[in-house]
C-alpha cells in the first residue's frame, strides 16, 4: 500500500505583506532574507554563531556545532555552542540593565478579577533575584528539579527564571492537570521542590492549587520545600515542616544573587508533553541553543519592534509560554501581556477588551480559541478598538482556512499579517513560519521553513515525495533549540524521533509542500484514515465541513468498515440551534462530497455540543475512535478537559 497521503483541499488566495508593512518590518526585503536563509542553510555554523553573539554571555563559546562529523554533525548527538558558558535569567533580565530598558516595561499582567501589576525590567530583575535567593535558602541548587504548578501570575514566570538563575531545572506542569498528572511528572523528573500559588482565578471561581500539591506529593518524600505564593486567599492545610509561603519567605531577602554560570548543554527546563499513547515524556531542552532559537524565532517571526505591546496567549505550562511568554520576548526586551483567566470571562469578549485597554500590537493565540471567538459572535470584537493590532499569529493545529479568513478580517481588520507558525514541545522554537515583512501569506499553511530549517517531505522509505502529494515531515539538519533527549528514557528518545530515517528528526506530522515551497500540515500521521485505500488527512475533511455555514467545529475519525477499509465519522458542533439531525447530517455528507469528492464522504455524522480535548485544545481522536467504533473506553483519560463528554457523544444523535 501506498504510504503517501492524498491531500485534496485546494487553496489558492494568498497575501502579501502591505508596502506600509513591509516598508516598517525588520525584515523586509525579500533579497535580505533570502541572502539570510542561504546561508543558514549552506553554513549554519557561520549563521548560528553570528545570532548567538547577539545574546550575553558569561563566557564566549568555542565552537558552534559539534559532533561525531565535526561542524557538519546531523542527528541526535549533537552539541551546540561548546566551552560557552550564559545564564538564561541574565540573558532575560541583566543584560538589559544597562541601556534604556532599564525603566522600559517587561510585563503587563492582568488577573482575571481585573486587578492590575506591572514590572518594570530594572523591577522584574530584583523580583527574580530575591525570588532566588529564596530557593537558595532552601537548598536548592544547580541540577536540582523544581516543579512549577502556578496560576498564570506574574510568579510564574518569576519561578522560571529564579530557576534559571541559580542553575536548578525546572519542569512547569499546566495547573489544569490533576493531581494524579501532577504527581506523575514530579515522580518522573524526581523534583526536590514545587512552586505553587493557593489557587488562581478561573471563570469566576477560584481553582484551588495547592491541595492538588499536597495529594502529589503524599508519597514523594524527596519533595522537601512547597513554595507557596497566596493569590486567591483559599483556605489550605499546611505542614509547617515543608510548606513556605513565598511573601513571608522573601522578607528581609538580599536583592542580589549573581548568575550561574551554565555550560551550553546543561538543561534548562523539562517539559512534559503527552504522545498519543503511552506516558508522558519529559521533553529535555539545553540553556544555549534553547534561548538562541526562542531569541531568534521572536524577533524575526513577530518582527518585534521596541515600542511594541505583544501578547501571547498561552498558559506557561506549555511550551508556547516558555518560548513565547518568558524566554524569547524579554530575551529580546519586549513589552509583554500576560493574563490570568479564561477568554470568556467575565464575558466573551476579554480579549478584545484587553488588547484595546493595553494598546496591544502584536497577538498570538491558537485555532482551538479563534474557532471559540468565532462561535461566540462577531459583535463581541466588533465593540473594540483593536485598530493597534498590527501582527496576528496561530499555533498548536492546523487552521482551517475559513476561521484563518475570519481572523484575518475581523480581528485583524483586513491589515495584519497571520503568521502561521508549526512547531511542538520538541523543536523548542518555530520551524514553518511566514517571515511577515516579506512572505506572502496562504490561509491553512504555515509556509516556509525558518533560518536553518531544512524541512522536507519523505515517504516511509525516506524518499522526497513530489510537490502536491501529502507524506511525511522531516527535518534534515540539526537546529540549536531541538530537543536533547527524554528525561530518563534516551531509548524513547532515539526511537521516538530519530529511527524512522537516519540521522534525520520525525516529527509525527504529515505535511505536503505546494509548488512554491509552502508547506501545508496535513495533522499528526496517527490521525490519517484509510479509505478505500486512500490515506486522507482528517484535518482536510474537518475543514471541508467547518467551510459549510451550519459547523462550528468538527472532528473525524476512522471505524472499520468491511467494505471500505475504514469509514468516515464526523462529530460536528452545529452553529447555533442544530435542527433535525438528520437533514443536518445528509447536507454536511453532500457538502464534504462536493469539496473534496466522494471519496471523502461521512459514513456518519454525530452532532454535539462538545468535543473532548486535552487541556491544552487538541482534540482527543483516540476516544472518538473508541466511541465511533462502539467500544468500551479502556484508555488513560486523565488529560481529557471535562469528562463528562464522553457520555453526551455516546448518546448523542447519529445519522
Ligand atoms: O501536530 C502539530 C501541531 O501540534 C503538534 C505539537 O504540539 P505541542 O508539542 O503541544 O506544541 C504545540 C505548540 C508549539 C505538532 O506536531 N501543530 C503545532 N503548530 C501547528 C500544528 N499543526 C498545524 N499548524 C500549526 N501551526
Amino acid at each position: 500500500m501506498s504510504q503517501e497521503i492524498e491531500s485534496v483541499l485546494a487553496e489558492s488566495r494568498a497575501f502579501p505583506p502591505s508596502d506600509s508593512f513591509r516598508a516598517a518590518a525588520r525584515l523586509g526585503d525579500g533579497d535580505e532574507y533570502a541572502r539570510l536563509h542561504k546561508q543558514s542553510i549552506e553554513d549554519p555554523s557561520a549563521f548560528w554563531g553570528g545570532v548567538a553573539k547577539e545574546l550575553p554571555w558569561l563566557r564566549p563559546f568555542d565552537e558552534v556545532l559539534t559532533g561525531p562529523d565535526g561542524a557538519q554533525s546531523r542527528g541526535p548527538g549533537v552539541e551546540w555552542f561548546r566551552g560557552g558558558e550564559i545564564n538564561a535569567s541574565h540573558v532575560c533580565l541583566d543584560q538589559h540593565l544597562d541601556t534604556e530598558r532599564a525603566n522600559k516595561t517587561a510585563l503587563i499582567w492582568e488577573g482575571e478579577p481585573g486587578d492590575n501589576r506591572t514590572f518594570t525590567y530594572a523591577e522584574l530583575h530584583t523580583e527574580v533575584c530575591r525570588f532566588a535567593n529564596v530557593l537558595k535558602a532552601r537548598g536548592i541548587g544547580k541540577g536540582d528539579r523544581v516543579a512549577i504548578y502556578m496560576p498564570m501570575i506574574p510568579e510564574a514566570a518569576m519561578a522560571m527564571l529564579a530557576c534559571a538563575r541559580i542553575g536548578a531545572i525546572h519542569s512547569v506542569v499546566f495547573g489544569g492537570f490533576s493531581a494524579a498528572s501532577l504527581q506523575d511528572r514530579i515522580a518522573d523528573g524526581d523534583c526536590c521542590a514545587v512552586i505553587t500559588a493557593d489557587g488562581g482565578w478561573r471563570r469566576g471561581s477560584v481553582l484551588p492549587l495547592k491541595p492538588a500539591v499536597d495529594e502529589a506529593i503524599k508519597d514523594q518524600p524527596r519533595v522537601k520545600t512547597v513554595l507557596c505564593v497566596k493569590r486567591t486567599e483559599n483556605a489550605v492545610a499546611w505542614d509547617p515542616a515543608r510548606d513556605v509561603w513565598l511573601h513571608e519567605a522573601l522578607e528581609g531577602v538580599d536583592a542580589e544573587c549573581a548568575p550561574e554560570p551554565m555550560q551550553s548543554e546543561d538543561v534548562l527546563f523539562l517539559l512534559y508533553t503527552s504522545g498519543s499513547t503511552g506516558k508522558p515524556k519529559g521533553i529535555v531542552h539545553s540553556t544555549a541553543g534553547y534561548l538562541v532559537g526562542a531569541y531568534l524565532s521572536t524577533k524575526y517571526v513577530f518582527d518585534l519592534q521596541e515600542d511594541d505591546v505583544y501578547w501571547c496567549t498561552a498558559d506557561v505550562g506549555w511550551i508556547t509560554g516558555h518560548s513565547y511568554i518568558v524566554y524569547g520576548p524579554l530575551a529580546n526586551g519586549a513589552t509583554m501581556v500576560m493574563y490570568e483567566g479564561a477568554p470568556n470571562a467575565p464575558h466573551e469578549g476579554r480579549f478584545w477588551e484587553l488588547c484595546e485597554k493595553h494598546g496591544v500590537t502584536i497577538f498570538y493565540t491558537a485555532p482551538t480559541a479563534i474557532r471559540a471567538f468565532m462561535k461566540w459572535g462577531d459583535e463581541h470584537v466588533e465593540r473594540h478598538d483593536l485598530s493597534k493590532l498590527r501582527l496576528l499569529g496561530t499555533v498548536g493545529e492546523p487552521i482551517n482556512p475559513s476561521a484563518w479568513m475570519w481572523y484575518r478580517d475581523k480581528v485583524g481588520g483586513g491589515r495584519c499579517p497571520i503568521v502561521d507558525t508549526w512547531w511542538q514541545t520538541e523543536t523548542g522554537s518555530i520551524m514553518l513560519t511566514p517571515i511577515p515583512g516579506v512572505s506572502a501569506t496562504k490561509p491553512g499553511s504555515a509556509t516556509l521553513p525558518f533560518f536553518g530549517v531544512d524541512a522536507v517531505i519523505l515517504d516511509e522509505e525516506g524518499r522526497e515525495v513530489p510537490d502536491g502529494m501529502g507524506g511525511l515531515l522531516a527535518l534534515r539538519r540539526p537546529w540549536p533549540s531541538m530537543l536533547r533527549g527524554i528525561w530518563g528514557d534516551e531509548k524513547r528518545f532515539l526511537e521516538t524521533y530519530w529511527s524512522k530515517w537516519p540521522l534525520t528528526y520525525f516529527p509525527g506530522d504529515g505535511a505536503r509542500k505546494d509548488a512554491e515551497g509552502n508547506f501545508w500540515i496535513l495533522g499528526r500521521v496517527d490521525d490519517v484514515l484509510n479509505v478505500s485505500g486512500h490515506r486522507l488527512s482528517t484535518m482536510e475533511i474537518e475543514s471541508a465541513l467547518v467551510s459549510h455555514d451550519a459547523v462550528v467545529e468538527a472532528a473525524v475519525v476512522a471505524r472499520p468498515d468491511d467494505l471500505t477499509g475504514e469509514a468516515i465519522v464526523a462529530f460536528v458542533i452545529p452553529q447555533g440551534e442544530a435542527g433535525e439531525a438528520e437533514a443536518v447530517a445528509q447536507a454536511l455528507k453532500d457538502h464534504v462530497a462536493q469539496e473534496i469528492g466522494k471519496l471523502a464522504r461521512p459514513a456518519e455524522i454525530r452532532v454535539t455540543t462538545r468535543l473532548p480535548k486535552t487541556r491544552s485544545g487538541k482534540i482527543m481522536r483516540r476516544l472518538l475512535r473508541a466511541i465511533a467504533a462502539g467500544e468500551e473506553i479502556t484508555q488513560d483519560t486523565t488529560t481529557l478537559e471535562d469528562s463528562t463528554i464522553l457520555d453526551e457523544l455516546r448518546s448523542g444523535p447519529k445519522a
